[in-house]
């Protein structure tokens, strides 16, 4: 473990560091000078990532779906002073809902919502009490639109990480604190993604580190949804430009060549 004593920063607690937009995002933080603490499961993988940047790495090994380990991380974690945390970690997986088993999709709430909902209220209530600090809740672009048959589940995961971030962000601002809650809302981005959702995007994907450098940026310029690439805006401005019914069969159709190829 390397330690950069001269950094006055707080730590940035990164889950789901060990691959994709995770791992981009522990190394732009710890250009900015930031020590890290890198979560998820893969124990060797957030070492390796951890050797390779210049700044202190604290690796916490946790599967995000058990909440008991949610609340073991956070306790490993009191006392040490935190300036950004970000809610990364999530999966999808792609197919007719009814097919799908059952724990994969519990296992996906829990990832997805629930670790996601409980590090929040955690981890706020200690910034709100100094007035500093900045939680990044990675949401998609899915969660922008109605709905998304043969992925009903992962959609409606995201869904709820940016409603839930868009109102903890109002709450702030009506009483004035500095902390920032915002949800990182990208389109397809070249990770392991797929291979875990059994999915192949019908837009081609941008690179993880162009993802997780936008959102940093926007981050620190306190902008509440975050969506990367003028391309995806203008997708997520046209979702909710059609309605909502007609919507969702014209996903249903795209989604459903993906399953049945
Ligand atoms: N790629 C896209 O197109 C895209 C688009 C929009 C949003 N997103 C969101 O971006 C986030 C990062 O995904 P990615 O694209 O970078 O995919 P990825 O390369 O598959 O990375 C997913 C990360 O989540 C971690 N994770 C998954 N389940 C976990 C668990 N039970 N406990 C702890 N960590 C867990 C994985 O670590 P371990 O396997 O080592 O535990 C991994 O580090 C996700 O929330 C995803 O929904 C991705």
């Amino acid at each position: 473990m390397k330690t950069n004593n001269t950094t006055p920063k707080g730590y940035a607690v990164i889950t789901g560091a060990s691959s994709g937009i995770g791992a981009e995002f522990a190394k732009r933080l710890a250009k900015e000078g930031y020590p890290l603490v890198l979560v998820a499961r893969r124990e060797e993988r957030l070492k390796k990532l951890a050797e390779l940047l210049e700044t202190e790495c604290i690796v916490m090994a946790a599967d995000l779906s058990d909440m008991k380990e949610c609340e073991r991380l956070v306790k490993g974690l009191l006392g040490k002073e935190i300036d950004v945390w970000i809610n990364n970690a999530g999966f999808g997986y792609c197919g007719e809902t009814l097919n799908i088993e059952n724990q994969t999709e519990l296992d996906m709430i829990d990832v997805n919502v629930k670790a996601v909902h409980l590090f929040t209220k955690l981890v706020l209530k200690g910034m709100v009490e100094k007035n500093k600090g900045y939680i990044l809740n990675v949401a998609s672009s899915a969660g922008l639109l109605p709905a998304g048959p043969y992925m009903s589940t992962y959609y409606a995961t995201k869904a709820y990480v940016t409603s839930f971030t868009r109102g903890v962000a109002e709450e702030l601002r009506r009483k004035h604190s500095d902390v920032y809650v915002g949800c990182l809302c990208p389109g397809p981005v070249d990770t392991e993604f797929n291979k875990v959702a059994n999915v192949e995007f019908a837009l081609k994907g941008i690179s993880s580190s162009a993802c997780a450098n936008c959102a940093v940026t926007q981050m620190f310029k306190k902008k509440i949804t975050i969506v990367p690439t003028f391309k995806m805006k203008a997708a997520v401005v046209a979702g909710r430009l059609i309605p909502a019914k007609l919507y969702i069969r014209i996903a249903a159709k795209q989604q459903r060549k993906k399953i049945y190829r």
